[in-house]
């Protein structure tokens, strides 16, 4: 682990972000290697196979290393430390184009005690993960016989490296040589390399790790069909009632302009001009209401752009690129927060807008950190590979307050000067209307438990992928569709807070629906188990919800709130 330095300043906070950049490792940095160039075997973790995130360092378990002098490592980026990678030397002894006869690297001593922590693992289906020139590999650790009184090990490691040119482009692992484990005998562990040549092309070596049919195109297409169409009948539905009633009260309203007062003040205001008077009505909360707008148009600017980054470059080539990619933005999008929540905050008439700004900087991230830290306790006790370095956490603390709060206090700064000022087009009557009582399935509650349905019934079925990506063992790459759903997504939860004006709470719903889901696919798609993987499991669910349904949230305030001006606008009210 690199020592991290915080000095606080801008030169600190410059230097962070820097290091959220992926970078990669000297020797291995070209991909590109002469004849006999050593070739290094990482080894990074094992864990359980059905609980992906539950993961250990390699050498937890009592392997043996080869005799090969270490090479010392560290975390190269932040994504990586977050994520657990626990890269460590093999040992092993691999050249370039160097083929190498089935051979004993090290031998293990298998007393009582390694004999259990085997056996354990081989009972709970251990495998283990390595890497070659960032080529993921996975092997299984040992097999149970059928009446599970005897286990053995894999002992021999049947590495068949594929090159073309100076590059390696494909490498598959046999696991051979089952050995019985018995206390107190020695276990040869033994590796053999082949070289060969292959047509595979550089870019394209990632390839063979994505699932073709598993995401397949035709579900994507059927189910962005079936949004789609969802959405052309929603905007269909909400404009073609929007356009009756406000045509017709749009000319009753201006008849009624001709007439002369006397005439206009015997009939009451009725239809949507009943409430001009409170439509603007700021928030009873508008601290925390506007922080949440502001984090939630955050949360929009960092999925769209992360989506195009991952459309445009295959960020699943490179450990832990997805999540530098993703705090990077994040911590770059900050203005964003600051100048939605800022100008909010200023046009409802709030005067505190110094802990405004920092309630929106820190709500997200004191969402994420809090789960993390809780979640970190459990690694580690268990002494997962998931249990988040010291350095890594001053790292994170350093980007809140040395690059996410100063761009916010930015936004926020710009946003007050900017869009500050309260430009309703009607007047707040000074005391609120009193709202008429209502048929049960109009009460708020009820309306808000409703609002999701239709937003989470367009994403639903994505979701079960990018679960699966992020669950199980699927990379996932098709970035397109995940754009065409945030799309549908957004027109969704507009059409439907357009039709109800409860916009905040009913968009926010959808999270409700996604983490209910969630539960679902906890219980019927996976074999999770255990206490770690679990609260892993539910708490970062519950975060993702949460971020999601602040996400909607926004967006449909968004939206609703530039119809609501719309209309207003059109029409006269003294
Ligand atoms: C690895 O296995 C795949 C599938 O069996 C095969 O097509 C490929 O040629 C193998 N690569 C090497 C380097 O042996």
């Amino acid at each position: 682990m690199r020592p991290l330095p915080c000095v606080p300043g801008v030169a600190a906070a410059a230097a962070l972000l820097l290091l959220l950049l992926p970078r990669a490792r000297a020797d291995e940095h070209e991909h590109t290697y002469q004849d006999k160039e050593e070739v290094v075997l990482w080894m990074n973790t094992v864990g359980p196979y059905h609980n992906r995130q539950e993961t250990y360092k390699y050498f937890s378990l009592p392997f043996c290393v080869g005799s090969k002098k270490s090479i010392s490592h560290y975390h190269e980026t932040l994504g990586e430390a977050l994520q657990g990678v626990e890269l460590e030397f093999s040992g092993l002894d691999i050249k370039f184009k160097d083929d190498v006869m089935p051979a004993t690297y090290c031998e293990i001593d298998l007393d009582k005690e390694k004999r259990d922590a085997f056996v354990y693992a081989i009972k709970n289906h251990y495998w283990y993960q390595m890497y070659i020139d960032d080529l993921p590999i996975w092997g299984i650790v040992g097999e149970a016989d059928e009446n599970g009184e005897d286990y053995y090990l894999w002992t021999y490691k049947k590495l068949e490296i594929g090159f073309n040119g100076n590059r390696i482009v494909d490498v598959n692992l046999t696991s051979e040589g089952k050995v019985k484990l018995v206390p107190n005998t020695k276990i040869q562990m033994s590796y053999s390399v082949k070289w060969k040549k292959s047509d595979v092309k550089f870019e394209d070596r990632f390839d063979k790790y994505l699932d073709p049919s598993f995401f397949q195109h035709r579900i994507h297409w059927f189910s962005i069909f079936n949004s789609f169409m969802m959405v052309i009948f929603l905007v269909g539905l909400v404009s073609m009632i929007l356009m009756r009633t406000l045509r017709k009260d749009y000319a009753r309203y201006s008849k009624e302009e001709e007439m002369d007062d006397m005439d206009r003040d015997l009939g009451d205001e009725y239809g949507w001009k009943q409430v001009h008077g409170d439509v603007f009505r700021p928030s009873s909360h508008p601290l925390i209401f506007s922080s949440l707008i502001g984090s939630g148009c955050q949360i929009f600017a960092v999925s769209l752009i992360v989506i195009i980054v991952a459309m445009i470059e295959d960020l699943y080539t490179e450990r832990g690129s997805m999540l530098s990619t993703a705090i990077f933005v994040y911590a770059a999008t900050s203005p964003v927060n600051g100048y939605f929540g800022g100008s909010l905050y200023a046009r409802q008439g709030g005067r505190r807008w110094i802990k405004q700004m920092f309630i929106g900087a820190f709500l997200i991230p004191a969402m994420v950190c809090g789960t993390a830290f809780f979640i970190n306790f459990i690694a580690i006790y268990y002494h997962a590979s998931r249990a988040i370095p010291f350095g890594t956490m001053v790292a994170v603390c350093c980007i809140c307050f040395f690059v996410i709060l100063p761009l916010n206090l930015v936004g926020t700064i710009l946003g007050r000067n900017l869009s500050g000022q309260p430009n309703f087009p009607c007047r707040v009557n000074a005391v609120p209307r009193p709202i008429p009582e209502k048929k049960w399935f109009m009460e708020p509650a009820v309306i808000v438990c409703l609002g999701g349905i239709l937003p989470f019934g367009s994403i639903f079925i994505e979701m079960y992928f990018i679960f699966t990506s992020f669950w199980a063992y699927k990379i996932y790459y098709v970035y397109g569709f995940m754009m065409l759903v945030l799309v549908i997504l957004c027109i969704v939860t507009v059409c439907v807070t357009i039709v109800q004006w409860t916009s905040f709470l009913s968009a926010a719903s959808t999270a409700i629906y996604v983490y209910m889901y969630s539960f679902y696919y906890y219980f019927f798609k996976t074999k999770m188990y255990g206490l770690f993987q679990t609260s892993f499991y539910f708490g970062y669910m519950a975060v993702f919800s949460t971020a999601l349904g602040i996400m909607c949230g926004a967006i449909g305030y968004m939206g609703t709130s530039a119809f609501v001006r719309k209309i207003y606008t059109n029409v006269k009210i003294d």
